[in-house]
């Protein structure tokens, strides 16, 4: 009993001691939108554990507005944070505010899009968005069993998210390059001819915008009945746009449809047969290695890492860590959503 009380006690005083490091310092997170389910999770996730960590938060979402995000992190600076987690809008457009945060010696962390063109960024963490496209691509060429398609032809339309974010060129270039020696062959078509990646890109992975477009390309290119057998789309809200559009504006066999995120609505869609995969990132991991970045940052200790090669942010590579990502079918909804504790039942009903 004394030795179990002596124990509690030892742990404690470490757990006292390690937050007193933290001593409240103050960390800025800066989310892009509430719009979408993740961001709110990814959020909420750092917010607790940079809690639990000893450290104080001062987190914000930025409706998806550049000018509001660029104001965030300025009062950030101003307001003595010590550390910046920022999910960019656009990886392009905070150049001069990180300039502002470099001066003042706070270093930067890229949360899951990189940033692009600063040399104030100091590490980036994330999933492996390379893989994410792979994985997408995989499920397809399995879904289609085109190993054994001989002469037959099938059909894609593909789509992708905002312009501005770094992460499209990784799932949508990973995706393709799984695809491409069917797409070379003649196997795979596209009746809308619309293949490019800055054709297929979705303004802030708006879920409307991805709606409209396919109700277009499946009114223009599908009218007369031709089948389409597959929607490459690297994300469940763009996934969700294309499933609305099927409902509406479609009638023949419903084509594979791919998405990222294990989004309820779309992890719904699964179930319901109107989605056919989702790449589960779970965001908890992603929040745990950024609480462990920041913190080691604060120590001056060595953050974790596992890839200093793949992200060159134009001022050259970012150390980075790549979380895995998973791909999710719905029979494994179950043990990859439900029993990990990401979501209850109740919430997917
Ligand atoms: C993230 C995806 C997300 C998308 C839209 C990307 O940068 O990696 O997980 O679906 O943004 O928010």
């Amino acid at each position: 009993m004394k030795k179990i009380v002596a124990l509690v006690l030892v742990m404690a005083l470490a757990l006292v001691a390690c937050s007193a490091f933290a001593e409240g310092k103050l960390v800025g997170v800066a989310m892009p939108t509430k719009d979408l389910q993740r961001w709110n999770q990814d959020g909420e996730n750092m917010k607790k554990e940079l809690e639990a960590a000893g450290y104080t938060v001062d987190l914000q979402y930025a409706a998806n507005d550049i000018a509001t995000q660029v104001s965030q992190l300025e009062n950030m600076i101003a307001g003595g944070c010590e550390a910046l987690v920022i999910a960019s809008i656009d990886g392009e457009a905070l150049g001069t505010v990180l300039d502002q945060a470099k001066a003042a010696g706070i270093p930067v962390i890229a949360y899951d899009r990189l940033i692009m063109n600063s040399d104030a960024v100091s590490y980036y963490a994330t999933f492996d968005n390379w893989n994410v496209g792979v994985k997408q691509g995989e499920f397809i060429v399995k879904a289609l069993d085109l190993e054994n398609a001989g002469d037959k032809t099938f059909n894609i339309e593909y789509i992708t998210g905002d312009p501005g974010d770094n992460n499209i060129n990784f799932f949508f270039d990973g995706a393709i390059s799984v695809l491409k020696p069917y797409i070379d062959a003649g196997t795979l078509k596209t009746p809308s001819g619309q293949t490019e990646k800055a054709t297929v890109a979705t303004a802030n992975w708006a879920t409307d915008a991805a709606q409209a477009r396919f109700e277009n390309i499946l009114s223009t290119y599908y009218a007369d009945g031709t089948q389409l057998d597959a929607v490459l789309a690297s994300n469940d809200s763009t996934a969700l746009g294309v499933a609305n559009a099927l409902a509406s504006s479609y009638t023949g066999a419903y084509p594979v449809l791919t998405g990222q995120d294990c989004d309820i609505a779309s992890v719904k869609n699964m179930v319901a047969g109107t989605q056919s995969m989702s790449v589960f990132k779970d965001t908890r991991t992603l929040a745990s290695k950024v609480v462990e970045m920041v913190d080691a940052l604060m120590k001056g200790t060595e953050p974790p890492i596992n890839d200093t090669t793949t992200y060159d942010n134009g001022t050259g590579v970012i150390p980075s860590f790549l979380c895995e990502p998973v791909a999710c079918t719905p029979d494994m909804i179950n043990e990859l959503l439900i029993e990990s504790g990401y979501y209850t039942e109740d919430q997917l009903k």
